[in-house]
């Protein structure tokens, strides 16, 4: 769909409507349509209760936009991805992580000033209050890392209570850099803690991923060298998973601070939501998968499963609610992927040709080609992250790593918008209806 021309206000209602006739009564009621600047308009049906005293009905959101947003823009059948308008492909290749937090912030690249004080700010909020590094000790060592994610950066709004005023701007910006800033660390904290080694502190002349990747591999021991390449895979990772419009984390995180819960308190909420093996938790579930088909010649079996309606296996990493072509994302994942493994020498990973001789396959199956099921952005990052040493436990964690950006975009939009409410959906109710009390001796 081409861009619309761009106007000033995206809510301007253009005179469309919708008619909608009671079909009983003959009634007939007007919907206003709201057009964006691109992509679906939408049918605005927030008096449709008040005038019919009836829902609208749609379970998992399929056709229910929840709110307008100016942050990241996605064409499912085309495979388009855009924050703030700037194609997915030209950011991964162009910017670096750094520089799409402050886009997706503050809804424009930043010059070079602007970037160097940001880097900077963020920086500077690397490092955690030391007794959080005391709540570790509270989790078993083999405690599933995302659950430690859940528990600490939750357990932040008892740490930084002075940057909880969601009403004040200043404290909400601090609380979105403090949470950009001190995810890596936590996530790090995790894995050191999980393998028994002590942390590693932050350290102010590293850049984002450089830091990330020194504070999970090196020891107070030796001096360690983070190798440039990985650091900058990892770079560009993060960029493919900081945003991706209302998914159900960032819905989460959205419908947890309509109710003026604290940032911390819902970042941690949309930690949970990312968790699921539906959502982020995908890319963990496609390496376990992998590992499970074990070879090629098993694939068929597979392939058969997924297909299977009684057979609830489906093909990790598959599908998406919204592509219904290529996620742009797994294309640059599957660049990245060859990119790290001939940086790291490893020849014919066997995982990796099993993960591509399922995509050709797939992708050939008429099941597939006639659902539109295309690899999604988790195929093949757990692919690399494996090459890079981390277990297949911390996937989802880094997808938090980066996604939290889009979260905290995400919240402050939702905040700033002057028709924002607590969200309240309603029901069909077909339970039953009003029943008289039986007393207990009365029961059989
Ligand atoms: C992410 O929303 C986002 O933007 C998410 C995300 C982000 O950046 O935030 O992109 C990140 O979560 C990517 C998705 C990662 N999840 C997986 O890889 C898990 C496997 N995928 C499926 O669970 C599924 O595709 C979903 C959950 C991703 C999407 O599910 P939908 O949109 O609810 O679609 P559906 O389940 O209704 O599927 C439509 C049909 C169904 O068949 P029918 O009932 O119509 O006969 O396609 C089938 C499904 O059975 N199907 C699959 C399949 N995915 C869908 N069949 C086999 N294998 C699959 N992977």
């Amino acid at each position: 769909m081409a861009d619309k021309k761009a106007k000033d206000d995206t809510t301007q209602n253009m005179g469309k409507s919708f008619t909608l006739t009671d079909n009983q009564s003959g009634k007939q009621y007007n919907l206003p349509v709201i057009e964006g600047s691109t992509g679906p308009d939408v049918i605005d049906v927030r008096r449709l209760y008040a005038d019919t005293d009836h829902f609208t009905y749609d379970p998992g959101f399929t056709s229910t936009g929840s709110c307008e947003s100016k942050v990241t823009f996605i064409d499912g059948d085309k495979g388009i991805l855009r924050y703030r308008g700037f194609d997915i492909n030209d950011l991964a290749e162009h910017s670096d992580f750094m520089g799409i937090c402050y886009l997706l912030l503050y809804g424009e690249l930043p010059n070079k000033d602007q970037k160097k004080k940001f880097v900077h700010d963020v920086t500077y909020h690397t490092l955690l209050q030391e007794q959080i590094s005391v709540f570790y000790q509270g989790f078993r060592r083999d405690s599933h890392p995302m659950a430690i994610m859940c528990g600490v950066v939750g357990a932040l709004s008892a740490f930084y209570h002075d940057s909880t005023d969601i009403n004040n701007p200043r404290h909400r910006m601090i609380a979105s850099y403090r949470l950009i800033a001190k995810m890596p660390t936590i996530a790090a904290y995790a894995y050191k803690y999980s393998i028994g080694q002590p942390f590693v502190y932050p350290r102010n002349d590293l850049k984002y991923s450089e830091n990330f990747l020194h504070m999970m591999y090196a020891t107070p021991c030796e001096d360690y060298k983070v190798n440039p390449v990985l650091a900058r895979a990892m770079d560009r990772i993060l960029i493919l998973h900081a945003d991706h419009e209302q998914n159900a984390s960032t819905s989460t995180v959205r419908l947890a601070g309509s109710s003026g819960a604290n940032p911390f308190a819902c970042i941690a909420a949309g930690i949970a939501s990312l968790w699921g093996p539906a959502h982020g938790g995908a890319n963990e579930a496609v390496l376990n998968m992998l590992e499970e088909i074990g070879s090629k010649d098993r694939i068929p079996e597979f392939i058969k499963r997924a297909k299977d309606k009684d057979d609830p296996f489906r093909l990790m990493g598959f599908g998406h609610r919204v592509y219904k072509n290529y996620d742009p994302r797994a294309k640059v994942m599957e660049h990245t992927c060859h990119e790290v493994l001939d940086e790291l020498g490893v020849k014919d990973e066997p995982l990796l040709e099993l993960a591509m001789e399922l995509e050709r396959i797939a992708l050939e199956d008429e099941y597939f080609v006639a659902k539109k099921l295309y690899p999604n952005v988790d195929f093949y990052s757990g692919i690399i992250f494996r090459a890079m040493g981390i277990p297949t436990s911390m996937f989802t964690v880094l997808f938090a790593v980066a996604r939290t950006v889009g979260w905290v975009a995400q919240w402050n939009e939702m905040i700033e918008d002057p028709s924002q409410k607590i969200g309240r959906p309603r029901q069909l109710y077909t339970g039953h209806t009003k029943r008289k009390y039986v007393p207990l001796h009365a029961r059989v």
